[in-house]
């Protein structure tokens, strides 16, 4: 191939990349695919500047990087492709067309396809971002800024900064009845990571995992792709309700609850499952993973704390309880953390710190002292009322416009309703229409495992965090015509 077809289009103005980075990539790409094959010959820098009506250097720094790279050869002779023979053929071995599907790992071909969602009113798992404590936040964060040396722009301590681990400690104890020392508590970058570590550290690939079904979706994915065989366990009134028969014909390496509130058709684990769970997870020498994601709001019984995580049943149980920030603070602060049982605690903690690298030491110090101050206590006590009124008055709207033929679940906690819909309005389809009118919500049949035939359930996960009371009534109206318009 000429050389002029492969650098024709230097002079094309709408290129905005600069003509040195341009001669550099055409050339590049015209070696990789074929069109200029090994050894042959480039004029020289002179003569190429004056065709193309650019700088000597501009070519002169294209070669030269070509060179040092290995793409170029140059001697007294002039420069050429270096001959590689492995250059030969390259250009078929990726698809051509941009629209062929790529081919990832079986595994990633497990995974839902998702897009990013919108922040629209009624997106579950959000908390009130407009209601975020900034000038709280804010102190705490140029204090720890004033505090750091240029230490702690390196890698965070694996477990967490041991202030913040302290300050964990005291704050799960009172606030969540768990029964930990700091030595016992991992800060991760999101209970995501939690739960990947789960996976991977408490079980080997084919191992059974036991899922709630309705479940978290990204529980799901994590606990699949790590190579773990699920087992979808269907949800009552009470949480989890397995066969007592599964115990013996599937016993699980680890089961994932979120006891406290269902996720997402929102039972609260009753204390008799609780104890079941683990004295039967004992005897099956497995793990229960205790997802305490949105637990602190206790809509309920006002002025009552929640019921206490399970993890405080038995400080020695086989249980790791994960906590976020991401419902009481921000979901982007991307801290999380996990409660292992003290005689886990070493092993776990030396075999974590290869699996990650962790970060944001400066975030965790603004975070410990955001709780020894107070402030997040304060923060739940003034949110705590506004969340029940939310609450109250979605459920009281939702009856209103729906009336008996939805059924209404969970509630008594943390900051979403789910809505069952008649099976002959696909929640899919509600929501994309939904959508179009400025709301959204999230389909409970995106909750459900595709695996298990007829336990689908059709309906609409609704999240109050960022749905301001006053403006309820309307926005549940126009959910309604989201509805009515796909009956
Ligand atoms: C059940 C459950 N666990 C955990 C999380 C949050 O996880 P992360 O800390 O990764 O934001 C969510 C968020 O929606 C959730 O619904």
């Amino acid at each position: 191939m000429s050389l002029s077809a492969i650098l024709d289009p230097l002079n094309d103005p709408a290129d905005a990349m600069p003509r040195q980075q341009q001669l550099y990539r055409r050339l590049k790409e015209a070696m990789l695919d074929g069109r200029l094959g090994p050894g042959a010959r480039l004029p020289a820098s002179r003569l190429l500047a004056a065709d193309y009506g650019i700088a000597r250097n501009t070519v002169l720094y294209a070669y030269q990087q070509l060179q040092a790279e290995g793409f170029l050869l140059a001697d007294r002779r002039g420069t050429r492709v270096a001959d590689l023979p492995v250059l030969h053929g390259l250009g078929v071995a990726r698809p051509v067309a941009s629209h062929a599907p790529a081919e990832l790992s079986r595994r990633a071909a497990g995974l839902a396809l998702r897009q990013h969602e919108p922040l629209l009113p009624f997106a579950p798992g959000v908390a009130d971002l407009n209601a975020f404590p900034w000038a709280a936040w804010a102190r705490q964060l140029q204090k720890a800024w004033g505090e750091v040396s240029a230490r702690q722009l390196a890698y965070a301590a694996p477990a967490g900064e041991p202030r913040l681990r302290q300050a964990l400690a005291d704050d799960l104890r009172a606030r969540r009845g768990v029964l930990c020392s700091p030595e016992q508590i991992f800060v991760v970058a999101g209970a995501q990571i939690a739960l990947d570590a789960c996976a991977r550290l408490l079980a080997d690939e084919g191992d059974t995992v036991w899922l709630e079904n309705p479940c978290y979706p990204a529980a799901r994915s994590v606990m699949q792709t790590a190579g773990l065989r699920a087992v979808h366990v269907p949800v009552d009134a009470a949480g989890m309700a397995p066969e007592p028969s599964l115990w013996e014909s599937q016993p699980p390496r680890l089961v994932y609850l979120t006891p406290s509130h269902q996720y997402p058709l929102g039972a609260v684990l009753s204390l008799e499952r609780r104890l079941e769970f683990l004295r039967r997870i004992v005897a099956a020498n497995g793990w229960i993973i205790e997802d305490d994601y949105d637990s602190e709001f206790n809509h309920a019984r006002p002025g009552y704390s929640p019921l206490p995580a399970l993890q405080g049943l038995h400080a020695d149980a086989p249980v790791v309880y994960v906590g976020t920030f991401s419902k009481l603070l921000y979901p982007g602060l991307r801290v999380a953390y996990m409660v292992v049982p003290r005689w886990a605690a070493r092993e776990f903690g030396e075999r974590i710190a290869s699996l990650y690298r962790s970060g944001q030491a400066v975030e965790q110090r603004a975070l410990a002292g955001f709780i020894e101050s107070g402030a997040l206590t304060r923060h739940l006590r003034k949110m705590a009322p506004i969340y029940r009124a939310r609450q109250a008055v979605l459920r009281r709207e939702l009856t209103a416009a729906f009336g008996d033929d939805v059924e209404i679940l969970g509630g008594d906690a943390g900051l979403h309703l789910t809505l069952g819909l008649p099976a002959g309005e696909p929640d899919q389809a509600v929501i994309a229409k939904a959508m179009a009118l400025g709301v959204t919500a999230r389909p409970l049949s995106e909750y459900c495992a595709a695996e298990v035939p007829g336990a689908s359930r059709n309906g609409l996960v609704l999240g109050y965090g960022m749905a301001e009371e006053k403006r309820i009534p309307e926005l549940v109206a126009r959910l309604a015509r989201a509805v009515a318009a796909d009956a």
